[in-house]
């Protein structure tokens, strides 16, 4: 079982990244048969969907930029859970998020391969009251679009998400202990939940 972490920054291995990161060691720990895997956004080409309808019968895109090369990774039937980390970018999610969120459609049009997935949220701010509770909705709206089961991060914290703040002259987001814990709570609970799922089939 797999599950796969997305970052949407344009920075590679930065604030976002790391903060998935510690969300997918905390799932790994769940259990010995999970794997966790990281598609960084950051150096890929991924451009806005054209709408022009093509991925209607097809799990294809006529646009050629770097979105193709994730299909296969992304459609991986192994795949229980997905979570997606984004910065905050004006109090809601990165340009790129978006991008790759919209080109997505093609799961949803094809058999919802995303259906039933266990779905978790990042959101990394600069600031403490940034906007990353109405990150964390909007991502979670499109991941409920595929018919995916979002969490939140699970208790003690269980609120909406992980939401963590980024002061880089400050010790960075490894700082941010309470947003952290929710990175890591956030991990733990998607690993349950689709363990959970996948026992029950
Ligand atoms: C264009 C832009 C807009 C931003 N808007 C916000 C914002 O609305 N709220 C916030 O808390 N931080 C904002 N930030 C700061 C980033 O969210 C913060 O630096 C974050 O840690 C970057 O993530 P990364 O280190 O993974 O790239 C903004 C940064 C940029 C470049």
């Amino acid at each position: 079982m797999k599950i796969l972490g997305i970052c949407c920054s344009p920075r590679k291995g930065q604030s976002s990244f790391k903060a998935l990161e510690r969300c997918l060691v905390a799932a790994g720990k769940v259990d010995g048969s999970i794997e966790t895997e990281i598609i960084e956004l950051a150096g890929l080409a991924v451009a806005p969907c054209n709408a022009c309808g093509f991925c209607k019968n097809t799990l294809d895109c006529p646009i050629n930029d770097d979105f193709n090369k994730l299909i296969p990774t992304l459609a991986d039937a192994d795949i229980a859970g997905m979570i997606v980390a984004t910065p905050v970018y004006f109090g809601s999610m990165t340009a790129q998020c978006k991008a790759f969120i919209d080109r997505c459609v093609m799961f949803r049009r094809n058999s919802w391969l995303f259906r039933d997935r266990i779905g978790g949220v990042v959101a990394v701010g600069g600031v403490r009251n940034g906007g990353q509770e109405l990150t964390l909705d909007a991502v979670r709206a499109a991941l409920l679009c595929h018919d995916m089961i979002c969490v939140s991060d699970g208790k003690p914290t269980a609120h909406f998400g992980a939401a963590l703040q980024n002061t880089p002259d400050k010790g960075g987001v490894e700082a941010d202990s309470v947003g952290m814990e929710t990175a890591e709570n956030l991990g733990r609970r998607v690993a349950e939940v689709a363990m959970r799922l996948r026992n029950a089939d």
